[in-house]
């Protein structure tokens, strides 16, 4: 019977989403050596029993590595570092990435005999320690089947949807239609406000009610007592609606509400707006509403926690 320890785990990079996926693997006892660019962010995982390795390298021969960088380019030099020194097995590819990009790693990888996946995921670091992250997998079937005991470690599970790059274009769907959510959902917070309501007694309503999410729930901390420390950047979200107009442009769908949403992400951008999260956009609609938000202070659910 194959237990969880039999393949070795690489896994190159430790941001927000990394170094949390990295840990539940190292908490479940798993063999898995990490690497990060900085390498200061990565070494408390030494606690929970992970490798953290000193060269990308190391990690060249593992059986299945793991990668979760920020963008294409990121991911082509980091790929470039391990196989010049040796090639993993298999390479499951986590971070949000085009599907040109996706595919042109498949080819460099298939012609070194190395199998691909491509498993972007959904959830914030929060969400991982909440154990709900998920995974939409696209590649060989047989390669997923090795792959899945870990992927379903890491969170509620993994839907696989078939061969090739389909699963980045269900990737690129999913925060297109984050993107368009949030800036709605701001929206209507300051035009709840504006009007004379609490944002957490709106917000209450609304996540109690059949447009209430899982989303819209652990959005609402942020939105009513304004702690924007980052989940996710508005850069990198900006990047993800860039991926969704070019594959609307290239399959020839509009997209006009990703378009629009592009644009006022953008403004806040242009603004310099960069370092928090991304839902600072409620700060750029009150400022667009001539009003200014105040922190709340009030005890409000996630929706996360048990
Ligand atoms: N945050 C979210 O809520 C979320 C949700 C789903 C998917 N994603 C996607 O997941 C990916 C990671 O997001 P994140 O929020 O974890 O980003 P992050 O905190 O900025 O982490 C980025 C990671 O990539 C590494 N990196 C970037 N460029 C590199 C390079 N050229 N060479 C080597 N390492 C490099 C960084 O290393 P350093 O530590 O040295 O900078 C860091 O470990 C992105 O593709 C993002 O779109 C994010």
């Amino acid at each position: 019977m194959p237990t969880l320890t039999d393949q070795k785990l690489g896994w190159i990079g430790a941001g927000r989403m990394g170094y949390a996926m990295a840990e539940r693997l190292a908490k479940n006892g798993c063999d898995i050596a990490v690497w990060n660019r900085t390498k200061a962010k990565a070494d408390p995982l030494a606690k929970h029993g992970a490798k953290v390795v000193n060269q990308l390298e190391e990690l060249s021969t593992k059986d299945i590595l793991f990668v979760m960088v920020s963008t294409y380019d990121d991911v082509k030099e980091v790929i470039g570092k391990a196989l010049a020194k040796g090639k993993p097995k298999m390479v499951v590819e986590c971070s949000s990435i085009s599907l040109e990009g996706s595919a042109e790693l498949r080819k460099t990888l298939s012609s070194q005999g190395v199998e691909y996946l491509a498993a972007p995921v959904s959830g914030n670091a929060k969400v991982i320690k909440a154990g709900k992250l998920t995974f939409v997998v696209s590649g060989p079937k047989a390669a997923y089947d090795k792959a899945r005991p870990y992927l379903d470690m890491m969170g509620t599970g993994s839907s696989y949807v078939g061969e090739g790059e389909l699963s980045r274009i269900a990737k690129i769907c999913h925060n297109v239609h984050l993107g368009v959510v949030i800036q709605s959902l701001c929206e209507i917070t300051v035009l709840a406000e504006k009007v004379g309501m609490p944002r957490h007694a709106f917000l209450d309503f609304l996540n109690k009610s059949v447009m209430g999410s899982m989303f819209t729930r652990y959005k609402t901390p942020a939105l009513v007592n304004l702690d924007f420390h980052v989940t996710f950047t508005p850069k990198l979200l900006r990047k993800d609606l860039d991926l969704g107009l070019d594959a609307g442009r290239e399959f020839e769908v509009p997209m006009p509400l990703t378009s629009l949403t592009r644009d006022l992400l953008q403004q806040m951008i242009g603004q310099g707006m960069t370092e928090q999260d991304f839902s600072t956009l409620i700060l750029a609609q009150a400022k667009a509403s001539g009003i200014e938000l105040k922190p709340e202070n009030k005890e409000v659910g996630d929706g996360l926690s048990a």
